[in-house]
């Protein structure tokens, strides 16, 4: 897989026009399927602040009450209120589609629910530039498969730092790549140590040698593969505490050598094949992985398992555990799925973390998967 790999870039948010663009988003594909209506009105009426249900237009006040209190929103004058408010309805609407694309998970009002698709592209995505694997790209050695654990969580091994929030910046390239690093870290010293996405915003220019212009480029996109790279190539990571982030890539380089926290042994890339996925998280630690978000923007929590999802990748995340036991009221049967670490702070999602089924490679997320080692001696 690793060479053709066409990659988009790997920025934060790029939901609402790519989703536009495709015709699933007006269409009710849900009638007829898992009984219809009648089975998702059952799903959406059962509440909840954030919950976008039957009569969420209704009370729009309501939410937008809740949502200015929750998120500290305030605007300035009334009609950039008023403006804000009719954004919001219209994301509303647009929960409300994503709810019936995706019943087991929980659609609804999320921190980015006053944005309009056009502010969201402008704020969080930068310039849209094409993206590959490395063609140097290592492939990971297959493991066996058996005796894996039937749920496992680095979370509960030490091995993941909190949450952290990227803001109004498409680095989310940098944030996977440091949840990998600090991952492997831990298992190689002992140490749970946060990691500067800083440094690969400021530091990281790393190019894909076979198509000219491609490149790390901080607020702007990334890849993880070319993070690793750089990261090998510079010596390794500083700590959060000595390069904290700023959520912006205006300001030069100020890697010092002599702190490096962390340094990458070697990396690769994971076939496409759920078990190797699983079994290279087990035994290396959480793996960085790309994604499409589109049903991020509106994700609530639950296991998202999108009746149609791009496989085009927007979004960088970390891979951190599975499970089976998951919220799933219309098939009534427990449905897999991966864990997963975003970089949008800890009030998004499922205290900042996203489930979504495993399965045919759902929204890509088998697509572009990289397991790393870190070298023992941080010093
Ligand atoms: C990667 O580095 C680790 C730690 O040094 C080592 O154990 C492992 O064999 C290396 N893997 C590859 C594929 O070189």
């Amino acid at each position: 897989m690793a060479s053709r790999f066409s990659l988009l870039f790997l920025t934060s948010l790029f939901i609402a026009t790519s989703f536009r663009s495709s015709a699933a988003d007006d269409t009710d594909v849900t009638s007829g399927v898992d009984g219809g209506d009648l089975l998702i009105r059952q799903v959406v009426d059962h509440g909840g602040d954030d919950f976008v249900g039957e009569n969420s237009l209704l009370n729009a006040d309501h939410h937008f009450s809740i949502f200015k209190r929750k998120f500290g929103k305030a605007y300035a004058t009334q009609e950039e209120h008023d403006r804000r408010f009719s954004v919001f309805k219209a994301n509303l609407r647009r929960a409300r589609r994503h709810q019936k694309l995706d019943p087991s998970a929980v659609h609804g009002v999320t921190q980015f629910s006053d944005l309009t698709p056009r502010e969201f592209k402008r704020q969080f995505l930068g310039v849209n530039r094409k993206l590959r694997l490395p063609s140097d790209a290592q492939k990971a050695p297959i493991l066996p498969t058996n005796d894996l654990p039937k749920d496992f969580d680095w979370r509960d091994h030490g091995a993941v730092t909190p949450v952290k929030n990227q803001g109004s910046c498409g680095s989310c390239w940098s944030f996977s790549t440091t949840g990998a690093l600090e991952g492997a870290n831990f298992l190689a010293t002992g140490n749970l140590e946060s990691l500067s996405e800083q440094q690969l915003v400021d530091c990281d220019h790393e190019c894909d040698p076979e198509e000219k212009g491609s490149c790390d480029s901080g607020c702007s996109g990334g890849l993880m593969n070319s993070a690793l790279e750089y990261t090998l190539k510079a010596g390794g990571l500083m700590r959060e505490e000595d390069y904290p982030y700023t959520g912006t890539d205006r300001g030069a380089c100020k890697f010092d050598k002599n702190k490096i926290a962390a340094k990458v042994a070697n990396f690769s890339v994971v076939s496409l094949d759920e078990e190797q996925i699983a079994a290279n998280l087990v035994k290396n630690g959480p793996l960085a992985v790309a994604i499409n978000a589109v049903f991020m923007q509106t994700y609530i929590g639950g296991v998202s398992c999108p009746f149609i999802c791009s496989k085009r990748l927007d979004h960088g995340v970390l891979l951190v555990g599975y499970g089976e036991a998951g919220y799933s009221p219309i098939r009534l049967k427990e449905k897999p799925y991966w864990i997963i670490k975003n970089s949008w702070g800890e009030k998004w999602g499922e205290k900042g973390y996203y489930k979504i089924c495993r399965g045919p490679n759902v929204c890509g997320v088998d697509s572009l998967v990289s397991t790393v080692a870190a070298a023992s001696t941080s010093q």
